[in-house]
């Protein structure tokens, strides 16, 4: 069956009924911001917040996450609830206040400085002090606190999102064994050698098996999880069931690979105005007339942005043909940015970005061009449409949403998609350029590959990956995980 948003919704309605439907992850899908004299609603660099909030206008429900923006209290009612979309209320968004401290503690520093570089090989090295790991726990017991006020009497699922909660669902199970309580891991899960370092690793899997489900992008992060815990605590893993009982309590491990809304993307994709724009930033004279590529992320180390430039450079010394007549456009807002490694890898690319630039530019030409501002999605699709190539070039990431995003805009089958080889996204992207972003020189011949490819194989390749994206969308993945969430508290759907 395909599904789109019509069909999923009248079979969640039907079968959620009275149960209570909680959503809780750490980044918010709105968040308020004072602009001059006015207070502004606007959505997150988060393609986790997207999906999760097209899930969330089908589900209804509550859905619980800090309160990050600075004018975020202004405009919650006496329980700290907001109705949202702003534009079209149908779900209520619970805001959790934390402090500077709590922050610092749980997620700039354990979060981020711990879990974020074990569970990605980017040979980041990995940061653990007691005192964060003492927050990231008090965090994790605040939120619990916040769900089990919300879910009240009544019967329900909680859905926990990602690495900052990896102590939530014991927590809340401990009290209510009678919710279901399912969670999502968004990035990679390491292999066990990697895990071992973290010195609370057993408690993080202690506290992740208090879930019913733990879903992962792929089936290999699925198995490092098995394994992990296979050789680290008390626990009888199934490897045929894919499953994992301690303390007499069963989770299940299962893939369900994330997607984006292909028909949405793709109906804003055809927009007249699209063109408009597309004439608009082609305007721009480091752009007119030339062969444009572009890269959006958010200035991440594990996102591969030097490995990328670095080709970049190497494709203009191979091949110097190109050079006046190939752009690159990198879109990159600012990430984490209290964090030193992300200072320094935010230095390091616009380092490397100017040192590239002395090297070749000419007249009105550069090779690299960055901009660090927020996009929104329907800026992104203007950038989408008018790119010759597109590349992700991540050193290591659980799925990548703008490798799907960038197909599902492309209804006119052209572009070519360079894709590294370390994305969830390759796994089901078969046919976009895959690279291994740390080979230098391949990756060079694959832009050249990329800017000569003939149209009718550029076709060939965007066509087979818009049927896969098209096919599995984000109702889909939201409908496979559903159905595993209420076969264990209701029947599947
Ligand atoms: O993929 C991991 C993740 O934390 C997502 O939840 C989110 O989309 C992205 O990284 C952005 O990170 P942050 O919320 O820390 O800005």
């Amino acid at each position: 069956m395909a599904w789109d948003k019509d069909n999923l919704k009248k079979i969640v309605k039907a079968k959620i009924g009275s149960y209570k439907f909680i959503i809780v992850s750490n980044r918010e899908p709105y968040i308020h911001r004072f602009f001059e004299d006015e207070i502004r609603c606007v959505t997150p660099v988060s393609g986790m917040a997207l999906v999760l909030n097209i899930v969330m206008q089908i589900c209804g429900g509550i859905w619980v996450a800090h309160g990050s923006g600075e004018a975020d209290k202004d405009v919650v009612d006496f329980n700290d609830h907001i109705q949202v979309p702003p534009e079209n209320p149908n779900y209520t968004l619970r805001r959790v206040w934390l402090t500077k401290e709590e922050m610092n503690g749980y997620y700039f520093g354990f979060a981020n400085e711990g879990l974020w570089p074990i569970c990605h090989n980017a040979y980041t090295r990995p940061i653990f002090r007691k005192s964060d790991w003492d927050m990231y726990r008090k965090v994790n017991e605040k939120f619990a606190k916040i769900i089990l006020e919300e879910m009240d009497d009544n019967e329900g699922f909680v859905f926990i999102q990602d690495y900052h909660f990896t102590l939530l669902s014991k927590i809340l199970k401990d009290k209510r064994p009678d919710i279901t309580v399912a969670q999502f891991w968004h990035i990679p899960w390491p292999n066990e050698e990697t895990f071992r370092i973290c010195p609370w690793g057993d408690e993080i899997l202690e506290g992740l098996l208090g879930n019913d489900l733990l879903g992962f992008h792929i089936r290999h992060h699925c198995q490092n999880f098995l394994d992990t815990v296979d050789h680290s605590i008390e626990a009888k893993v199934d490897w045929e069931k894919s499953s994992i009982t301690h303390n007499e309590k069963e989770t299940l491990i299962r893939p369900f690979p994330i997607s984006v809304d292909f028909k949405k993307i793709e109906n804003m994709s055809r927009q007249a105005e699209v063109e408009e724009n597309i004439k608009r930033i082609k305007k721009d004279r480091r752009l007119k007339n030339r062969l444009i590529g572009i890269g959006v992320d958010r200035i991440d180390y594990t996102k591969g942005i030097l490995e990328r430039f670095k080709a970049i450079d190497r494709f203009f010394e191979k091949y110097p043909q190109y050079l006046g007549r190939f752009s690159f456009l990198q879109l990159g807002p600012l990430s984490r940015i209290h964090l030193q490694q992300y200072k320094n890898y935010n230095d390091e690319v616009y380092h490397l970005m100017v040192e590239i630039n002395e090297k070749y530019q000419f007249k009105d030409w550069q090779p690299i061009i960055l901009r660090k501002t927020y996009f929104s999605q329907e800026d992104l699709i203007n950038y989408y449409r008018l790119a010759d190539i597109c590349i992700v070039s991540s050193l290591h990431d659980g799925m990548n949403l703008v490798a799907k995003e960038f197909v599902a805009s492309r209804w006119d089958n052209d572009g070519v998609l360079i894709l590294s080889r370390f994305t969830g996204s390759a796994r089901e992207l078969e046919t976009a350029l895959l690279i291994n972003p740390f080979a230098t020189d391949q990756f060079a011949d694959t832009i050249k590959e990329a800017l000569e490819m003939d149209e009718e194989e550029k076709k060939k390749r965007m066509q087979r990956m818009r049927e896969i994206v098209e096919e599995n969308n984000i109702y889909r993945w939201t409908a496979k995980i559903l159905s595993e969430i209420f076969k264990l508290g209701l029947e599947e759907i």
